[in-house]
């Protein structure tokens, strides 16, 4: 089935139980109460995270509803992952696995990478889905599961 052809095939099993919508614009507000301006960073989501006694990935989705709220890049590598229909196969998972290694990453002085959640890649019938943009070119990695995760991240933000 071509990832060019979303939702072209049977609906997929859920896997994963995904965020309530409500609590996907609680977090929201929480995001903009803290960064009116909607800019915010990997520290700043992660810490209304500790706050609100959540995963990180629930607020990193949170800030996918809203096109006002804008997640930098500084980092060649950057790791895109759908945080929208792919949370019923597990994306949000993953996405809190990204979150583990970039933080030991920075902690051990490695080169980190950056994190952008979509609501919808395009490629749903692949979920989940993430797209890795590095010094390798751009590359989709459909039905991600979290233990290749490190791999990944390791092979794409080898130090050249
Ligand atoms: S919902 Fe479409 S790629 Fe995840």
């Amino acid at each position: 089935m071509s990832p060019l052809l979303p939702n072209a095939g049977p609906p997929l099993p859920q896997t994963h139980q995904p965020m309530d919508p409500g609590e996907l614009f609680r977090l929201r507000n929480s995001i903009l109460t803290k960064h009116p301006d909607g800019k915010v960073t990997h520290e700043s989501l992660q810490e209304i995270a500790t706050t609100e006694d959540v995963p990180p990935s629930h607020v990193y989705a949170a800030s996918a509803v809203d096109p006002n709220i804008v997640v930098p890049i500084t980092n060649e590598t950057l790791f895109v992952i759908c945080t929208g229909a792919c949370q019923a196969q597990g994306s949000l998972e993953n996405l809190d696995k990204f979150v583990e290694l970039r933080n030991s990453r920075i902690s051990e002085g490695k080169k980190a990478f950056d994190i952008l959640p979509r609501n919808c890649l395009d490629m749903c019938p692949h979920s989940p889905v993430a797209i890795s943009r590095s010094a390798l070119g751009q590359v989709a990695h459909p039905k991600l599961q979290s233990k290749d995760i490190a791999d990944i991240v390791e092979q794409l933000c080898a130090d050249s």
